[in-house]
Parts: C-alpha cells; structure tokens; sequence
C-alpha cells in the first residue's frame, strides 16, 4: 500500500526583499505543524544561504532553477553541485515561467534534472500544459511528452529523488484553480503513466503535488483527492495562509 508523505513547496518565484522573505519565513518557523507534511519554501536563490540559517527544521529550502554543468563558463547560473555544497537538497525544474519565458525545453529540463539527481539533489519537476492545449484534448499527450523526456534520462531507481508539480499553466497565477476533478483526472493519468512506463513501485511512491492558484479557501478540498499528494504554492505561499494549505492534509 502506497505512503506518499504529503508535500508542500513554496516557491516565492522572483518576490520579496530580503526582509520580506525573512517575514515569511519567521511566520512559517512559527507556525505549529505536526510533522506529518514534508514542507519546502524555495526564496529567490540570492536568499537562499540565509534563509537555510533561519528555516526551523524539518523544512528545507529549494533553489527555483539550477543548470546542467557542475561548473564553469555560464554566466548567471547556479550547478546543481554547488547547491549541494551549500545543503541546498531541492531544486524546482521545468516550471512554466522557466519554460515560456526562459526557454527551458523539455530536453533542458530533463538534462537539468539528470543533472540534480546526479549531483544528489531532490527535483521538484514541473509540467502541465496550456489552455489552448486543455482544450483541445491534449492534457494527457503534453504531461506525458515532458514526463517522457526527463524519463530517457533517469533510471528507476532516481525518481525516488523526484516530486512531480503538475501546474497548468492557465491555472498559475490565474485565481483559476482546476477543479477537484480536473486535478484529480490528469494526476491519476500520470500515476497510470509511471506505472506502464516505469513500473508500479514508482507509481505507487511518487508524489505527485498540485500547481496553480491554490490558497487557504481551495486546499482543503483539493488535498481530498486520492492522487494528489500536496501542492506547489506561489502566491499564497508569500500570505498567512499558507500555514492552512501546509495543514490542509485530511
Ligand atoms: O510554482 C507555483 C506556481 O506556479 C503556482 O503559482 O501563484 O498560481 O500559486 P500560483
């Protein structure tokens, strides 16, 4: 019988000045959980060595984007290795903004990825696809293509080091949450997917967390669904509220 722990990340994306950030992060330490949510804030990377200082354990920090090379001539970019000398152990790769703005393709994003399990760090790996893609019938096609290419790259045994974040992308910073239903359909569709293609042992302990205007009013019923096993959490994770999705787990 699967045990997936539920899993909550907040990615504070390019927000806050280091005071703000060190706010949020003193509400969070505040807070009273019982421990039985995995829980990840990932503050703009310039923050990260003093946010790890002042995060109460068990959270962890998580870098937003790290690249493909342990080192060298890459102006602007962190190596996963070097995240893993700071015990920096999480990384979000493939998110949608890295994707459309930043030109992250699935191929880059499964080389990031490869990368990260190889240097040790943990991957919170984005997919989802766009409106124009939900309606035209291709959720499940798009979902599985990104899922694909980081699957040529990893072996079975590493995506114990993965969390998959499906977050579409009409649904990220939208106030246009995806419905309980829709959520649940594609989640379930990947589990299906991981199970063919990887095996069901994979299947079975993959957490696979919900993206996308989630906040303290839709968690609790979202967190309800069988195949959804946490949340990826923008702007609510920078609000109070995010203390009630972190709890949200029945
Ligand atoms: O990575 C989290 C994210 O993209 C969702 O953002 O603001 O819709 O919760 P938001």
């Amino acid at each position: 019988v699967a045990n997936r722990k539920f899993f909550v990340g907040g990615n504070f994306k390019m927000n806050g000045t280091l005071t703000e950030v060190e706010t949020i992060v003193s509400r969070i330490n505040e807070a009273n959980f019982d421990g039985s949510t995995e829980l990840v804030v990932a503050p703009p990377a310039l923050y990260l060595l003093k946010i790890q200082e002042e995060l109460k354990p068990p959270a962890q920090v998580s870098a937003q984007n790290s690249y493909t090379e342990k080192s060298g001539a890459f102006t602007g970019e962190i190596s996963p290795n070097q995240l893993k000398d700071a015990n920096v152990h999480w990384v979000i790769l493939g998110h949608s903004e890295r994707r459309s703005l930043f030109g992250d393709t699935d191929k880059l994003v499964a080389d990031k990825t490869k990368a990260a399990i190889e240097a040790g760090l943990s991957v919170i790996a984005c997919i989802g696809e766009s409106l124009e893609e939900r309606e035209s019938g291709k959720t499940q096609s798009v979902v599985e293509r990104q899922l694909e290419a980081i699957a040529k790259e990893i072996s079975e045994s590493e995506w114990k080091n993965i969390v998959i974040a499906y977050e579409p992308v009409w649904a990220i910073g939208t106030g246009k949450v995806a419905t309980k239903e829709q959520a649940q359909e594609t989640h379930e569709q990947i589990r299906q997917w991981l199970a063919k293609r990887i095996s069901q042992s994979v299947a079975d302990n993959t957490r696979i967390i919900y993206g996308g205007s989630v906040n303290g009013k839709n968690c609790t019923d979202l967190s309800n669904a069988p195949d959804i096993d946490g949340f990826l959490v923008g702007g609510a994770s920078l609000k109070p509220e995010f203390i009630d999705i972190v709890n949200s787990q029945k």
